[in-house]
């Protein structure tokens, strides 16, 4: 079986959960992580630099990994050197992570608007001074990066986002072959990974965008010639798509295609699990409604059967209503294809006079840009 070496990690198959900010929480990547057998690398939720260092109280909780979570693997976002250098110490000196992951991809306009997310590699001065204060502070681990190809077609930034990784001592560097104004619309870049392969031989390359199904990551690494791939959408309301990714480099034809029955099981574990790591079960229960929709994608439900679902606030009433469907049906086909977020380009909004100089040595970002936790 193929895999990656993230620093003295090595992941097999080479296979990494992307990072979703109010997704990839403790439960959904041990749901995931059960699924493949424990192989592959799962990245919690983004967490900014700022309120780590502040030890934010919400922030502690979600970098708190489940028993057996290894290697631990921390996304970070963050604007400013200083407070990334030190977000990466505390991280390394009290044993926090196994790997430390930088996102450089948010194309959010609360965000973009203040120099921040995916517009901030446009500035290469300031991106390497926040590559060279989290590398420099990590001590042994890998620190990798995820990005965007720039902001838009006219102002791409991920190859020289590349060297400059390179130069600066990152393990690997992730592309999701989209720009920021595309959003989630269109087809991502595949071509783009494969460039960016070329441009930085001496470290690993993950490619990102578009994997739906176990097949499509195989299509990824042999069209883009990367060493891994990062999936996002496509295990929203299917985890066990990370045990057909285990099959599909082991050269193995089996996928899965579960009943409903089957899925109502996975759903129920999945919000018990939520109930359990926010300790409150009608949390859990609610946190879990967002994914109701995903999971019964293409199933005959009805909607009025998927509305009551997502307003469940007990495990009682989730069994009750889950009980109640058609549950012998057979994996639809219209459960294939996208979920999640699809929306497409929208002007990407940059502070004054963003775009005049990629070189200019003072560019700053300050901390309004950290505010958001929507991530990529
Ligand atoms: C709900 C949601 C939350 C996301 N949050 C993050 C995040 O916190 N950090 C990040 O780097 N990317 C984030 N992303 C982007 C994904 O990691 C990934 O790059 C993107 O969805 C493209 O990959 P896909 O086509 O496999 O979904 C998020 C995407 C979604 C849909």
């Amino acid at each position: 079986m193929p895999h990656l070496q993230i620093g003295p990690h090595t992941v097999t198959p080479p296979v990494v959960l992307a990072p979703m900010a109010g997704i990839t929480n403790a439960p959904f990547r041990t749901l995931c992580r059960e699924f493949a057998g424990g192989r592959g690398l799962f990245v919690c939720e983004m967490i900014t630099t700022r309120a780590l260092v502040e030890r934010n109280d919400k922030t502690m909780q979600l970098i708190r990994f489940g028993p057996g979570e290894q290697p631990r693997s921390i996304q970070l976002y963050g604007v400013d050197p200083g407070t990334v250098g030190k977000a990466v110490r505390m991280i390394a000196d009290e044993d926090l992570a196994d790997h430390i992951d930088l996102n450089f991809g948010c194309p959010v306009p609360k965000v973009t608007r203040k120099g921040g997310g995916s517009a901030l590699p446009y500035k290469r001065h300031l991106l390497r001074s926040i590559l060279r204060e989290a590398v420099g502070n990590a001590g042994d681990l890998p620190v990798t990066i995820k990005m965007r190809k720039g902001i838009d077609d006219d102002h791409l930034t991920y190859l020289d986002a590349g060297r400059i990784a390179v130069e600066e001592g990152v393990t690997a560097v992730a592309l999701h072959g989209r720009t920021a104004s595309q959003h989630y619309g269109g087809t991502a870049d595949w071509e783009a990974i494969a460039r960016l392969k070329e441009a930085v031989p001496e470290i690993p390359v993950l490619g990102n965008g578009d994997i739906w199904s176990a097949d499509d990551a195989v299509r990824m690494m042999r069209e883009t010639g990367c060493d891994g791939v990062v999936v996002g959408r496509g295990c929203l309301g299917r985890p066990w798509l990370f045990g057909d990714l285990v099959n599909v480099f082991a050269g193995s034809p089996e996928r899965t295609r579960p009943t409903l029955r089957q899925v109502a099981v996975v759903m129920r574990r999945h919000a018990e699990l939520l109930g359990e790591w926010l300790e409150d079960e009608a949390r859990g229960v609610i946190d879990f409604r967002k994914h109701v929709a995903w999971y019964t994608k293409g199933f005959a439900i009805g909607s009025q059967a998927r509305r009551d679902l997502a307003m469940a606030s007990s495990l009682a009433a989730l069994d009750e209503l889950l009980a109640g469907l058609d549950l012998d049906q057979p994996w639809p086909a219209g459960a294939e294809g996208p979920r999640g977020r699809t929306a497409g380009a929208k002007r990407v909004v940059l502070p004054d006079n963003w775009l005049a100089d990629p070189w200019d040595v003072t560019a700053a970002v300050t901390a309004e840009a950290e505010s958001d936790t929507s991530g990529g």
